[in-house]
């Protein structure tokens, strides 16, 4: 076989792309990142956790604005990833400020998530294995809660991720606790040993609902278990919060959902939304864009401590995002980029209120 000496630019190619590529391989993951100077600085690693259908992008780079280190995507099933172009298109847009990103996946085979892992790889710095949706459809299928009974299979998912896509990937699994905590720390130690870089747990049983307080002395046995980072999970609304459960856990890590739902700009210690979190989050969904009924969804969770009974049902009566925006433009001062005050202000800037709030 002739062997072919490229031209002298196409060497240069070449070099640049080697180089480029080590540079690549001689870089930190930026979750391992994220974890290591946390630790340094003495700080907890603040944790947006995954939400079906709401961890989109804008919500995403909402979060990150006030203070969020790391982020996840919803759950994606593996399996729909990997052999459906429109399920990817639906379920999964980023862009270069979309970082540190884990996206979690659900699956029952170390197969499929390798698969979906190596799509995804160029544009995440991390997976994360959904072992604790308790929705039945997902259970029967051997999807997410399932998974906790099943820890050989998901330190063998690990372990194929590990091994197939390389140790620059970060791989994470997400738990519930067992009835017997031993259960719960054999499960840890397994996906430890299988090369897992963290474990976040959420405090409750399967079965058990968001009304049940977590259970953080289960959290604080899988932190003493073992040696990666542990985030825990669990009713985390404000900071203070997060301060008494790593009192309480000791963990590296704290994840809220519900919480940051209601309150984007939590991590950053507002109680409530500030107003500027609303005209960013605007800004997020027109530029990145956002389904209609996850915007609005979003914008009645996060105006709930703000609106009387009256305003919060008058919000929901909009019913496209030209009805919405005028909603927002007929009550509030909301600015736009590039005006002055846009995203500076935290009280709520009303016009004529009280004529709202009764008619
Ligand atoms: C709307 C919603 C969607 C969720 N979707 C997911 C998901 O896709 N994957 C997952 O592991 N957990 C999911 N969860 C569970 C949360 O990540 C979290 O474990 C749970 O809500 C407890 O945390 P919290 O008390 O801070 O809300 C979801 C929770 C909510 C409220």
């Amino acid at each position: 076989m002739e062997l072919k000496i490229p031209s002298l630019k196409n060497q240069f190619y070449i070099r640049l792309h080697k180089q480029l590529h080590n540079f690549v391989a001689m870089t930190e993951n930026r979750i391992r990142q994220v974890f290591r100077e946390r630790k340094e600085q003495g700080k907890t690693v603040t944790v947006a956790g995954p939400m079906v259908r709401y961890s989109k992008l804008p919500f995403r780079a909402l979060v990150r604005h006030f203070d969020c280190d790391v982020v996840y995507s919803p759950m994606m099933l593996a399996r729909e990833f990997c052999r459906n172009q429109t399920a990817r298109l639906c379920d999964f847009t980023t862009n270069k400020d979309d970082f540190p990103l884990i996206v979690q996946l659900g699956g029952n085979n170390a197969e499929d998530m390798v698969k979906a892992v190596k799509m995804l790889q160029p544009y995440v710095d991390g997976v994360g294995i959904n072992c604790g949706c308790p929705i039945k459809e997902q259970i029967r299928e051997g999807v997410g809660a399932a998974l906790m009974t099943a820890p050989d299979l998901v330190a063998e998912m690990v372990a194929a991720i590990r091994k197939e896509c390389g140790a620059e990937i970060y791989v994470e699994v997400k738990m519930r606790i067992h009835k017997d905590l031993n259960d719960t720390v054999h499960f840890a130690k397994l996906v430890e040993a299988a090369g897992a870089d963290s474990i976040s747990v959420h405090g409750r049983l399967v079965p058990q609902r968001s009304r049940t307080a977590p259970n953080y002395d289960g959290i604080k046995i899988v932190k003493d278990s073992v040696d990666v980072p542990v985030i825990a999970n669990g009713d985390a609304f404000t900071t203070t919060n997060i301060e008494e459960i790593v009192e309480l856990t000791g963990c590296d890590g704290v994840m809220a959902a519900r919480g940051i739902l209601s309150n984007p700009a939590m991590f950053a210690g507002y109680t409530k939304t500030p107003w500027r979190a609303v005209e960013l989050f605007w800004d997020y969904v027109t530029a990145y864009g956002l389904p209609y009924a996850l915007t609005i969804h979003h914008f009645s969770e996060m105006l709930e401590a703000e609106l009387t009974r009256y305003e919060k049902k008058d919000l929901n009566n909009c019913k496209n995002m030209v009805e919405l925006i005028n909603w927002f433009d007929d009550r509030f001062d909301l600015k736009r980029p590039g005006d002055e005050d846009f995203a500076i202000r935290d009280e709520y800037p009303w016009k004529n209120r009280t004529s709202f709030v009764y008619n």
